[in-house]
């Protein structure tokens, strides 16, 4: 978290040196600076959160955006801010993530009104705000009409991520970052899992699938979304079905 922050100011001071005397800058180098600076901050992860998943992220999003008809420089640049300020880098603090983001869009000399819409949507793309406390509709059903189709196009491409074979790839990647074993028949999947739960769980990365990563093709927001997510849950099960065969010592 502190390192975050180190990066964002050194940043943040080198872009009042290179700034022009108007103080503006175009939106290919907001995008640029953006791209520095996240790149830098997410080198050193190993928690599958690293550059090369908001690379990833960055170009789906805007394929997305593209066929919704999104605004492409909004998608791209919240893509790329998107995991910045993740609560799972604060000590499951959800504000001080936003602040880290706001304080960045700040400096690039934005308008108060899209630094809104971008903060908007890298706060509300993380799978755990739709989990409610409850244990019973733990899942918050989708409010489509309520969002924009640049968060759709964030939180499709965000979601996509996790699933198929990268998906399986970074569940256990996160899996082995914070000690979790790789699976325990003793320990079930809480298929309920509630937001509380979810953010303090250190169950085995295979009981992700089953709290997480199974549900993700049905809460798709986008048309390509759910194409592409349909595609990807089909990898997810066939990768179970081999897992657990194996397990029981068959061929
Ligand atoms: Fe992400």
């Amino acid at each position: 978290m502190g390192e975050r922050l180190l990066i964002e100011e050194k940043f943040i001071k080198n872009l009042s040196k290179d700034r022009s005397p108007t103080g503006k800058m175009d939106k290919q180098e907001i995008i640029k600076k953006t791209e520095l600076f996240v790149k830098e901050t997410l080198e050193k992860d190993s928690t599958g959160h690293d550059w090369w998943h908001t690379h990833r992220v960055r170009n789906l999003a805007k394929r997305i955006a593209k066929e919704e008809g999104a605004d492409i420089f909004i998608v791209e640049l919240a893509a790329l801010l998107h995991d910045i300020g993740d609560y799972k880098f604060f000590q499951g603090d959800e504000e001080a993530g936003s602040a880290l983001v706001r304080k960045w869009l700040h400096s690039l000399k934005i308008s108060p009104s899209l630094i809104n819409n971008i903060v908007e949507i890298t706060s509300q793309v993380s799978f755990m705000h739709t989990l409610t406390n409850k244990s019973k509709d733990s899942v918050k059903k989708n409010s489509v009409p309520t969002l924009s189709q640049e968060l759709m196009a964030v939180t499709d491409a965000d979601r996509l991520d996790a699933m198929g074979a990268i998906g399986i790839a970074r569940a256990f990647t996160y899996g082995g970052f914070f000690n979790r074993p790789i699976y325990d028949p003793i320990i079930k999947p809480n298929k309920s899992i509630t937001k509380e739960e979810y953010k303090t769980t250190e169950a085995p990365s295979i009981n992700h699938f089953y709290e997480k990563l199974l549900k993700l093709k049905d809460m798709m927001y986008t048309d390509l979304g759910r194409k592409i997510a349909k595609k990807r849950h089909r990898f997810l099960k066939l990768y179970l079905k081999e897992f657990f065969k194996e397990w029981k010592g068959k061929m």
